[in-house]
């Protein structure tokens, strides 16, 4: 189907009836419109004015905006002095304190536990006593390797209760690729779990965690606090672990939070780009904290007695700005779910809506379509009414499954919000809202407050202004977000944002705009691949890669996946005189789970007698991409090849079977 074929949806119903449904926070298209508008010519006065409404400050700003991103110095709200954890619980806990805060769904279905805004005040100043016993001061960095569990969100808010940045990596990389995060950041805490639990697996986070520490490189480490979450004994390193429950027993309940500047780092986030090695993003305190408290109210219209569900996990962005900080700044109910959405039966995800009558509920495309993969039997008999609001993101979604979405799960009485962001933009940046923007599936329709998108020319860089275009999406004025800088690496974050299209903020991401303004995101054009919606570097693949004593040269693209989106193909040369023993394939497979983590595993892996190279000896990667995608009818001129008939070997290498 074309972009022109596809139906518009209006807002629900539903939705705009008060007898059925609280009042959206936005309600029309032309509210939408005129906030918009005042927002992008008027950001001063709009976040200003939003700044004082949605956040508490111990002391008030003195400008709202400031720097360009010319001069990549952008700073908002400067003078102004908050806490985050302030925000988030105590100003809660003193008006409502019995009302839940998480909900913590755990991996087996009966494992719920439920966490006031008053129990987690008590916690999250215990684990900031902690955190300062053992030396952690305002500006150190502590590093968190944990499961989804509540005791994560007591962590991170623990550190930004006094001022010390939480770089939070996800429990799923390795040991290395940990460790190279808490070199970069000089964590001298971690913080972590015996293990994990998901889908009935442990997982063994204290021993990752020691495999990272122990091999010199980070022996910065002076403590590593570790909560016991299954109870499997685990190894223990006398003066630098300690048990989460010894320490927080021996902790004062009460801890003042720290007044952050709001420029003030609040965390790390790393993140993998088109080169080099990850980028560790950083996020300030208050400009951040108003994009995930905005984009929560009028994205996902959160309302007091709603109970807001994100599937993400909190070692992503997403976990970040939609688990954490966005719904309990807003002092809403947020849920945080242990398992996965087939276990222990793919009816998962409809019994936690079911049981926790949950309202808005936020998962990725690759989760949607292996669910009506399963069939549609899985959400017979499940009472979904109390939803209003299904949100995806992380990668596009193909209008099958947001068809199925919208159908099956929203009864066509819900609003569906597609929304494209990414860990440097801290929060949503294109989305629809729900009362006001009518939807069409694959689209993520019009900009948030604050964003003013435009689609350039790849080569030219001008902005192309006609309807029905494609491009380059760029964001022509900051917002306040936006990440900052690149730990330790401004020019980094120079040279890959801001210095590429000269006064605009690069997002990385080709998109048309189609005849009614809607912005289409269509995937990345630099060398990252989204896998199920994790976001993977080609480099640091081919590295992992490299890096095993066989391989001479390895080369990876992104192929099309009806599951995960994309996929991983790796083509490999061997080393001269080595021969290919049997399983060497599946062994380089293993390579990269050990380097990277499970998630980045690759589909297949071909062994090859050399790479299709420019006579300058570059790899074109291009035709490798074709050929996986089963495009080599229209490979174009592979006259420039240093020797074009390797071309041939490789498409039958790839296809040869079939
Ligand atoms: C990249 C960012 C921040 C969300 C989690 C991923 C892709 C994300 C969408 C969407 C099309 C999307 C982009 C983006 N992406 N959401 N709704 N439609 N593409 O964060 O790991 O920083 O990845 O994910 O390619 O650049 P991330």
């Amino acid at each position: 189907m074309t972009v022109e074929q596809i139906p518009s949806h209006p807002v629900p119903q539903r939705l705009l009836d008060a007898s059925k449904c609280p009042k959206p926070h936005v309600s029309s298209i032309e509210q939408y419109k005129a906030m918009w508008q005042e927002s992008v010519d008027d950001p001063e006065k709009f976040f200003g004015n939003l700044a004082k409404e949605l956040l508490s400050w111990s002391k008030p700003f003195d400008t709202v905006k400031h720097g360009s991103f010319e001069n990549g110095d952008i700073a908002w709200f400067m003078g102004g002095e908050l806490n985050a954890s302030y925000n988030c619980v105590d100003r809660h806990a003193m008006k409502n304190p019995d009302k839940v805060a998480i909900i913590h769904e755990g991996d087996e279905p009966d494992q719920v536990r439920k966490i006031t805004y008053g129990e987690l005040l008590r916690d999250v100043s215990k684990m900031a006593n902690v955190l300062k016993s053992r030396g952690v001061r305002k500006g150190d960095n502590v590093a968190i390797y944990m499961p989804m569990i509540p005791e994560a969100i007591v962590a991170i808010l623990a550190c930004t209760r006094i001022g010390a940045p939480h770089s939070v990596v996800f429990a799923g990389f390795s040991a290395e690729s940990l460790r190279d995060r808490v070199v970069d950041c000089s964590a001298r805490v971690v913080i972590t779990s015996d293990e994990g639990r998901r889908g009935g697996k442990n997982i063994a986070t204290k021993r990752i965690v020691d495999d990272a520490l122990g091999k010199g490189q980070a022996n910065q480490v002076e403590s590593v606090i570790v909560f016991k979450r299954t109870g499997t004994p685990v190894p223990w390193v006398e003066d630098r672990d300690v048990w989460w429950h010894d320490e927080m027993a021996k902790a004062r309940s009460v801890c003042a939070p720290e007044p952050m500047n709001a420029e003030d780092p609040l965390f790390l986030l790393y993140t993998s780009g088109s080169t080099g090695t990850p980028k560790g993003i950083l996020h300030t305190t208050g400009g951040y904290l108003l994009g995930a408290a905005t984009t929560v109210k009028y994205i996902f219209d959160v309302h007091p007695n709603d109970v807001y569900a994100c599937m993400a996990d909190i070692g992503w962005v997403t976990g970040h700005s939609y688990i954490v900080y966005g719904p309990l700044t807003l002092g809403a109910t947020t849920v945080l779910f242990e398992s996965t959405p087939t276990y222990p039966n793919p009816s998962r995800f409809w019994d936690l809506i079911q049981k926790h009558k949950i309202t808005q509920f936020y998962t990725a495309p690759t989760a949607i379509r292996a669910l009506r993969r399963l069939g549609d039997q899985w959400l017979d008999g499940y009472d979904l009414s109390s939803l209003r609001i299904l949100g995806s993101v992380g990668e596009p979604i193909n209008p099958e499954a947001w068809n199925w979405y919208n159908e099956k799960v929203g009864k066509n009485q819900c609003a569906i919000v597609d929304t494209y962001w990414q860990t440097e933009t801290g929060s949503i940046i294109v989305s629809p809202l729900p009362g006001a923007i009518a939807t069409k599936a694959g689209s993520a329709t019009l900009p948030f407050f604050g964003v003013k998108p435009m689609i350039l020319d790849p080569t030219t860089g001008k902005e192309i202004t006609e309807p029905d275009v494609t491009g380059v999406l760029a964001i022509s004025q900051p917002w306040p977000s936006m990440a900052r800088t690149v730990y330790n690496n401004h020019t980094r974050f120079l040279d890959t944002y801001l210095n590429p299209y000269p006064g605009f903020y690069f997002t990385g991401d080709g998109a048309s705009r189609d005849a009614d303004g809607y912005l289409w995101v269509r995937g990345r054009v630099d060398d990252v691949i989204n896998v199920s919606g994790h976001r993977l570097s080609t480099a640091e693949i081919e590295s992992a890669l490299v890096n095993h004593e066989t391989v001479a040269e390895a080369a990876v693209v992104g192929g099309n996946d009806d599951l995960t989106g994309q996929c991983i193909h790796a083509f490999v040369s061997l080393k001269p005189h080595v021969e290919a023993g049997e399983g060497l394939e599946k062994e380089l497979t293993l390579q990269v789970r050990k380097i990277i983590g499970p998630f980045a595993t690759p589909k297949r892996v071909y062994l090859i007698s050399d790479h299709p190279k420019t006579r300058s000896g570059k790899i074109m990667r291009r035709i490798l991409r074709k050929i996986v995608n089963g495009e080599q009818d229209s490979l174009g001129d592979i006259s420039t090849l240093a020797d074009p008939s390797i071309v041939e070997q490789l498409i039958q290498k790839v296809h040869g079977d079939n």
